[in-house]
């Protein structure tokens, strides 16, 4: 085993060497020839192992049963929701995955066409991604908790040939059918796919009378197909994500890269031997999802765990726990939202003294900061080390952490994400680009290039790549996020520095909540902002300043706008208040002090910025959040 200290400097020095050691690891159907990094002529982006040609669904299965292990467990499907668990070994999931991918190829599904996922997390979704990556088709999961417009936003910048959706999804205290959500979203979108295919679920079947509807059931009829060999370069999935504005990116993720970063971390960052059981408590829909509930554990021949269910209430705090005992967990990554959740109900860990959790090594959280009480809880509580990790949508795989794989790794600390993984540069910049000095916060970014896995770039927009990420500073990755490193190393990461807020490790743009309240016809103006949430993190809340002559009562304009951006984002966003201001907080050139309104409804510490128009409307904006009682600086103590 190599060590952290020398396996980081090589990858940084030598990168192209580190790099075609990693994919050596794996096997490719045509070797990706040296050098293993290179630039596009015309955009200057840099790409990985081209020339090389491999599948990332032969690799998962394929590769697996080739090598003894067809009877071994792939994935184990736990639903408190729906009261089932089922294991499918990797021979199952092979035979399912084959015959699906025969039955895509006879609806016309060839190498290069997208295909929209919208299911909840159920094995027939995984069987759908691993399907396409075996045609060489692109998946394009849609998280089940988006609305129709959301998902018509998808459907037209993908363009897909086929969506595959179920016919109903489970939620804590509802049902809630996919099929109309689909079909209200095809009806908004310009680009219609030709077929439907839905997965029906007993407790909710849907009602399958579109000539483009198709059942499942009948395309697992087809004769099975081979993988076909893909260059490493080629599309394996595109996952839209929030950026600042309503129009999501899309993040397109490469079969190589992928493949060779994401078998690296396994062993490296988790710590997990093939064999073991990995358990993303995620959802297939975000990159967390994708990555450590489907690609990851699969191309590392580990047994997987899907559960479809919540941390608390399915049926309650206990869920997790329950879990790691029955399915053996080495290793479980969660979001820290999830930990406060169960914290809340079970204070004292009561429910997690019933099961024996020795199989446990290792709690992996991400998606939002661990605040250290959340951290110190589930230490104690489990026994085990846990370790805070940083990524993003657009890297797939950490790039800060604790990398437990690694015996020279200094141990994590509460607070902090951990030192940077091989491969990413990480570094932190003033406003000119200047590294800062150790201890003193800036913006957070990556020297190029990145890593394996991480984006090449966005779905048909290069410039908007190059406008959002690498523009900034060039030779750099800007994350977006704030954050530190301290003189041992370790670094921090203390939230967004743009228009992005985590809600429950769910990430949302509140340029994208403004630009929906602005449409309201009684609305002049908006700011939304992510106020500290003691559950979610985050979550957002709306100021709106009312047209002159408005006479709607607040309350019922609240409701309203809290409809609409049900309406048009969906239940996820968690958008449960908005207040009337007279005004807004703005610079002299009329940009709205967002940073500043937020700390004011924190309770922070802030210098009045020095930009501001007009101090006073702060004065007024404080009486507003004190008399709705919003944000920590104004909600009553909690009882004790
Ligand atoms: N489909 C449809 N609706 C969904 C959904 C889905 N897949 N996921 C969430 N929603 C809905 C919820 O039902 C809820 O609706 P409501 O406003 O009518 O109650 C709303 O979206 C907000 O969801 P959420 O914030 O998840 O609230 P919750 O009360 O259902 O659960 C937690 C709270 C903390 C238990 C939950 O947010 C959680 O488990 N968080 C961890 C998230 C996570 O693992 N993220 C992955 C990143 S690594
Ligand atoms: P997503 O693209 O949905 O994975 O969200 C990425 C964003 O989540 C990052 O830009 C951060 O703001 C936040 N994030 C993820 N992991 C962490 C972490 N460990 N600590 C702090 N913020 C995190």
């Amino acid at each position: 085993m190599s060590t952290y200290a020398f396996d980081y400097a090589a990858s940084l020095h030598d990168s192209e060497l580190f790099w075609a050691g990693q994919a050596a690891r794996l096997t490719w159907f045509r070797e990706p020839p040296r050098p293993v990094l290179s630039q596009d002529e015309a955009t200057g982006f840099y790409r990985w192992f081209r020339g090389g040609q491999l599948n990332t669904s032969w690799l998962c299965l394929d590769d697996h049963v080739q090598q003894g292990r067809a009877n071994q467990v792939a994935l184990i499907y736990d639903s408190p929701v729906t009261q089932t668990v089922r294991r499918y070994t990797y021979g199952e999931l092979l035979d399912l995955t084959a015959r699906f991918a025969g039955g895509l190829r006879e609806l016309g599904v060839a190498r290069g066409d997208r295909v929209i996922i919208y299911m909840p997390n159920m094995p027939e979704a995984v069987v759908a991604m691993l399907a396409c990556a075996r045609l060489g088709a692109v998946h394009s999961v849609v998280f089940g908790g988006f609305a129709p417009h959301e998902l018509a936003v998808r459907i037209d910048d993908a363009r897909p040939r086929v969506i595959v959706c179920a016919s109903a999804g489970l939620e804590i205290d509802r049902v809630i059918p996919y099929l109309p959500l689909v079909e209200a979203a095809i009806g908004l979108a310009r680009h219609p796919p030709a077929h439907v295919v839905v997965c029906q679920r007993d407790f909710c079947p849907a009602d399958l009378r579109q000539p483009r509807d198709v059942d499942f059931r009948d395309l697992l009829e087809a004769a099975p197909v081979e993988a076909v060999s893909l260059e490493a370069t080629d599309p394996l999935y595109i996952l839209y994500t929030s950026g600042t504005t309503g129009r999501p990116k899309g993040v397109v993720r490469e079969h190589g890269g992928h493949a060779v970063a994401l078998k690296y971390s396994m062993g490296a960052v988790y710590g997990v031997q093939p064999g073991e059981t990995f358990w993303a408590a995620s959802d297939i829909g975000w990159a967390v999802g994708h990555s450590y509930i489907v690609y990851g554990p699969l191309l590392h021949g580990c047994t997987t765990v899907l559960f479809e269910g919540k941390p608390v209430r399915t049926p309650d705090a206990g869920a997790f726990w329950r879990v790691v005992a029955e399915h053996n967990v080495r290793v479980l990554f969660t979001a820290p939202t999830a930990i406060r959740a169960i914290k809340k109900e079970d204070p004292a860990g009561a429910l997690a003294r019933r099961y024996e959790l020795s199989s446990l090594r290792h709690l992996f959280v991400a998606g939002e900061r661990c605040d250290p009480a959340t951290y110190d809880w589930a230490g104690q509580l489990l026994g085990v080390p846990v370790v805070d990790h940083w990524w993003q949508t657009e890297s797939g795989w950490p790039m800060l952490a604790t990398l437990v794989g690694y015996p020279d790794m200094p141990p994590p600390r509460a607070g902090s994400a951990g030192h940077p993984v091989p491969g990413y540069n990480v570094q932190v910049l003033d406003e000119a680009g200047q590294p800062v000095p150790p201890g003193t916060t800036g913006l957070v970014a990556v020297r190029l290039p990145l890593p394996p896995g991480c984006l090449p770039t966005l779905w048909h927009d290069d410039e908007r790549f190059q406008s959002s990420y690498l523009d900034a500073f060039p030779g750099y990755y800007l994350s977006g996020d704030g954050g530190y490193q301290d003189a041992e190393g370790y670094c921090y990461i203390m939230g967004r520095v743009d228009d992005v807020i985590n809600v429950a490790g769910h990430r949302l743009s509140t340029g994208e909540m403004e630009e929906i309240l602005a449409a309201h016809p009684a609305v002049a103006e908006c700011a939304v902002l992510g106020i500290a949430c003691s559950l979610r993190g985050q979550r957002p809340v709306g100021l709106v300043v009312l047209k002159d002559g408005q006479s709607l009562a607040e309350e019922a304009l609240e409701q309203e706008l809290v409809q609409l951006i049900r309406q048009r984002i969906g239940a996820v966003a968690s958008f449960r208040q908005a207040a009337v201001v007279a005004r807004l907080p703005k610079t002299r050139s009329g940009k709205i002090l967002r940073k500043t309104l937020r700390q004011l409804a924190d309770g922070e510490d802030f210098p009045v910025p020095s930009t501001i128009d007009d101090p006073t409307i702060l004065d007024e904006i404080r009486v507003v959040l004190a008399f709705r009682q919003l944000g920590q600086a104004f909600e009553p103590p909690a009882l004790s």
